[in-house]
């Protein structure tokens, strides 16, 4: 018979734990003792299985992070229990010139990236507050630098969750609790096929690999830091941006994300993996 393990293991939230930089933040909390509490809106019995090989206890939840009923459904199963860490993941985007894209989708893309991540941050960050202890991780972008030309409501999504971290960790400073903005680069995920933009230039250039960026911002969680910009090459983009004007931001994003910016014959994400490249 399987033996209980024991429940004074330190309990985590994971959103958007099925793929990409989540699953790997996901790994690595299981790694490190956490127990888990993981989300996403598909289901997440492969990433459960892997998680629980590594020996985390875990509950999972499918649910829309974009509603507040679904971080609601999300917050009722860590069952009362004291969350340590709040790895706050979850978000999508959305290519395409902002006058062409569906509004209901451009509305999603602010519900689950903002609304819904800032809804269970309160929800989550209160109790920590009320214990005076906690780890809050949010994942931002180097994203909310520049403006995202045929990627507007996504980057304007970042840079509100970017400064949002930084005002928060504010705000905590000496109640026990920390608050981490991750701004990852380009990262190797399944991100640019779900915007729809794997014919443009960014959705098929080299991208960092996803367990590196979470790795960065589970040590930045970990030491408490304010942010963290994954690999030297966004760290050296965020600084220029700083110092760029917006018009020219704009225009290299352009060249980037204009959708038929990449070269028409690249095969997806998916082929690639199925290929082995
Ligand atoms: N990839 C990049 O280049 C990059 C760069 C900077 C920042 N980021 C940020 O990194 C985070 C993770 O993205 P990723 O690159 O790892 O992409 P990904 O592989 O597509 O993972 C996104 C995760 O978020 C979940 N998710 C999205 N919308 C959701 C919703 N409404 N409700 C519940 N779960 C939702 C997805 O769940 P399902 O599997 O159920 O859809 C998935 O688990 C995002 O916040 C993204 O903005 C990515």
């Amino acid at each position: 018979m399987a033996q209980a393990k024991p429940l004074s293991r330190p309990l985590a939230i994971v959103t958007g734990a099925s793929s990409g930089i989540g699953y790997e933040l996901a790994r690595l909390c299981a790694e490190n003792g956490y127990d888990l509490v993981i989300a996403a809106d598909r289901p997440l019995a492969e990433a459960a299985r892997d998680l629980r090989a590594i020996g985390a206890n875990l509950e999972t939840v499918e649910a829309d992070l974009a509603t507040t009923a679904g971080v609601d459904r999300l917050y009722a199963a860590a069952k009362g229990r004291a969350v340590e860490a709040l790895l706050a993941n979850a978000g999508h985007g959305l290519g395409h010139g902002f006058l062409d894209q569906d509004f209901a989708q451009a509305r999603h893309v602010i519900d689950t990236n903002i609304t819904g991540t800032i809804y269970l941050v309160q929800k989550v960050g209160r109790d920590m507050r009320e214990r005076g202890a906690g780890r809050i991780l949010i994942t931002g972008s180097v994203a909310g630098f520049i403006p995202g030309s045929f990627h507007a409501v996504y980057n304007g999504t970042k840079a509100f969750i970017d400064s949002f971290s930084w005002a928060l960790r504010n705000e905590l400073k000496d109640s026990g609790v920390t608050v981490t903005c991750l701004m990852p680069g380009v990262t190797d995920t399944e991100f640019f096929e779900r915007a729809g933009m794997m014919d443009t230039a960014v959705g098929q250039g080299s991208k960092a690999d996803p367990a590196d960026v979470a790795k960065t911002g589970f040590e930045a969680m970990l030491k408490g830091e304010g942010d963290v910009v994954a690999g030297w090459k966004n760290k050296f983009q965020t600084a220029a941006a700083s110092v760029t004007p917006a018009a020219i931001l704009a225009e290299q994003h352009r060249k980037q994300a204009e959708p038929g910016s990449g070269r028409p014959d690249e095969p997806s994400v998916s082929a690639r993996r199925s290929a082995g490249r």
